[in-house]
């Protein structure tokens, strides 16, 4: 498990404010990734009634509206900074703070009991009970939890969710994993934010639990880079061996890749990364499809994006298992 002094991993603080800066058009807790995802005609119900593994989650933005707000049965995000991970916590409680209640949960008990009274005395007899507008709930408002701290999440301690759950061999040994929920991926599906669960692990190198179930889907986004600087090019191929093996039959691999071009700035965070640099040999525009398609054995690509490798304007492809 791995405190950061850099960023050479791509561990990025405040990712997501950079990332969503210029996506006027979208909200600001939306991810624009997603909303092409789900755009696609085939990708339309990628998430729903799914275990989704997050790899690289970061802060866990995108985790957190996968569960949320795509029914997913379950998300699992998983990084390699444990500080991001301890992040992940806080998205989650903010999220949940923010969430409009239903309409049936909105109904306040001293509204509730009104209601009722009213009723015993007749003075609605025999008329249904009015809905409640949208326009007529008191949710928490927007900045209560920058004033005053998030909403307890029922049923979930505080030192729950700020705990970092770790790989495998530290999670035996009573340790760290950072939740919305106690989930594992074979228990049934629950609501957000039951169904999201964050890991500290290299996942390039360490098994974490729900590795054995395996996932329906598979994001790596924005992430191919780092493995690849890291690990080299074996270590990138191990990396999508094991995306690959991780993914149920009819499963899928989203890959949202870095273009060659951003490596070179990337370089310049370690000497060892400048030194693995040039020592790579594999280009994601020339050979990442080929390796996946030829040597990893994805039965077929589809394109939702072609990027132009420029700042965060990349490719969005997904790969499908047979
Ligand atoms: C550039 S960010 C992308 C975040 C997120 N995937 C997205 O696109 O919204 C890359 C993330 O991958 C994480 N990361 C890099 N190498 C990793 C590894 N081997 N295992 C797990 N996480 C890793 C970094 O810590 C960082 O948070």
């Amino acid at each position: 498990m791995s405190h950061f002094s850099d960023q050479s991993r791509g561990n990025y603080r405040n990712y997501y404010l950079r990332r969503r800066a210029g996506h006027t058009d979208l909200a600001p807790d939306r991810d624009e990734r997603l909303d092409l995802l789900l755009k696609d005609d085939h990708a339309k119900d990628l998430f729903q009634g799914k275990v989704v593994l997050d790899v690289g989650c970061n802060s866990g933005a995108v985790s957190q509206e996968i569960a949320q707000l795509h029914q997913a049965k379950q998300v699992i995000g998983v990084d390699i900074d444990v500080d991001l991970i301890q992040q992940c916590g806080r998205t989650v409680q903010q999220a949940f703070s923010l969430q409009k209640p239903s309409i049936s949960q909105a109904e306040f008990p001293a509204e509730r009991s009104r209601k009722k009274r009213k009723l015993l005395n007749g003075d609605r007899a025999g008329q249904a009970e009015e809905p409640i507008s949208e326009g007529q709930l008191h949710y928490f408002p927007a900045c209560f939890p920058a004033l005053y701290g998030s909403l307890p999440i029922a049923g979930t301690s505080q030192a729950a969710i700020s705990e970092v759950h770790g790989a495998a061999q530290e999670a035996e040994g009573g340790r760290k994993r950072s939740k919305g929920s106690e989930n594992s991926s074979e228990a049934p599906a629950q609501k957000f934010p039951r169904n999201l669960v964050f890991y500290a692990a290299n996942w390039a190198e360490e098994e974490i639990e729900t590795d054995a179930n395996r996932y329906d889907v598979v994001l790596a986004l924005s992430l191919t880079k780092w493995i690849h600087l890291h690990g080299l090019d074996e270590g990138l191929i191990k990396f999508f061996q094991k995306c690959f093996d991780c993914i149920e039959p009819g499963g899928k691999l989203v890959l949202e890749k870095q273009g060659w071009r951003g490596y070179k700035d990337a370089k310049r965070s370690t000497q060892t990364l400048k030194d693995n640099y040039f020592k790579l040999k594999l280009r994601p525009e020339e050979d990442f499809e080929r390796i996946l398609l030829n040597e990893i054995g994805f039965a077929r690509r589809e394109a939702v994006k072609n990027g132009s490798s420029s700042g965060f304007d990349r490719s969005l492809e997904i790969y499908y298992k047979a």
